[in-house]
């Protein structure tokens, strides 16, 4: 995990951009649970969540919770090195209660929800319990923003399924690989389920227009000009 999250890297960079927003809409519009979803799978979905959650909880020491709801191929477990035992299928079992599964990790004001254990195994049925909604409640009850990773919109429902619990979704993009009319149909999937579109994130962005995150751009970008002065003003005290 210490390797995973580089504050310097391309995708922090664009995540923390997308954080001012989310602060502006957890503040306006009281957007609490966000859930990270896409068309398609391997699009990125975990890592833009993951570092999303991160960022956010290093961001003026707010409370945020990751919930692994991607039940069928869950990751966040193995991105914290976590195990899977005692999550969302617990919790969503009844066996296990919320407080039982908020798991501490390394970021002082990150807590995490694995997917728990047989997590494939969770029922339509399970996944529509009123126990979805208490889920919810207990987690906007203890944290100021709750991730929510997801499956993709095209495969599955379960997504869908989440619509009335969550305040939006990021919808993430893979540059180069996710077609546009598959775009399209996710999005209206979405739209139909009442989800509200928070903003799209084009992932791989880096390999699709490497010149984008070019070294040099940044270089550029963060020139520090009064270092220049001083250095040119040393060079002409010195006659060079
Ligand atoms: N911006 C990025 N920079 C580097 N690697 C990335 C980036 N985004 C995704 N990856 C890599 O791509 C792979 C798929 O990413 P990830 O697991 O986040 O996608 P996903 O949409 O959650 O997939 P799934 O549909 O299986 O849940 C992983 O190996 C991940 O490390
Ligand atoms: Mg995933």
């Amino acid at each position: 995990m210490s390797a995973y999250y580089r504050e310097e890297s391309a995708l922090a960079t664009e995540v923390r951009r997308i954080i001012s927003k989310l602060k502006i809409a957890n503040e306006e519009r009281g957007v609490k649970v966000v859930m990270v979803t896409s068309s398609g799978l391997g699009e990125g979905k975990s890592t833009v969540a993951t570092y999303l959650a991160i960022a956010y909880s290093k961001y003026r020491n707010t409370k945020t919770v990751i919930v692994d709801f991607d039940l069928r191929r869950p990751r966040v477990h193995s991105i914290f090195e976590l195990e899977k035992k005692n999550g969302v299928a617990e919790i969503l079992k009844g066996k296990v209660p919320v407080k039982a599964c908020l798991r501490d990790v390394q970021y002082p004001n990150l807590q995490v929800v694995t997917c728990g254990r047989r997590a494939k195994e969770c029922t339509s049925e399970v996944l529509n319990s009123p126990r979805v909604q208490d889920f919810f409640s207990e987690l906007r009850f203890y944290h100021d923003l709750i991730i929510v990773d997801a499956p993709p919109v095209i495969p599955v429902s379960d997504p869908l399924m989440l619509g009335s619990e969550i305040d939006g979704s990021l919808f993430v993009i893979k540059a180069g690989k996710t077609q546009k009319p598959v775009i399209k149909r996710a999005i209206q999937l979405l739209r139909d389920a009442r989800v509200d579109i928070l903003g799209l994130i084009l992932n791989n962005v880096h390999h699709a227009l490497p010149y984008y995150y070019d070294y040099d751009f940044y270089k550029y970008e963060y020139y520090d000009y009064r270092e220049k002065k001083k250095s040119k003003s040393k060079n002409s005290a010195d006659g060079t």
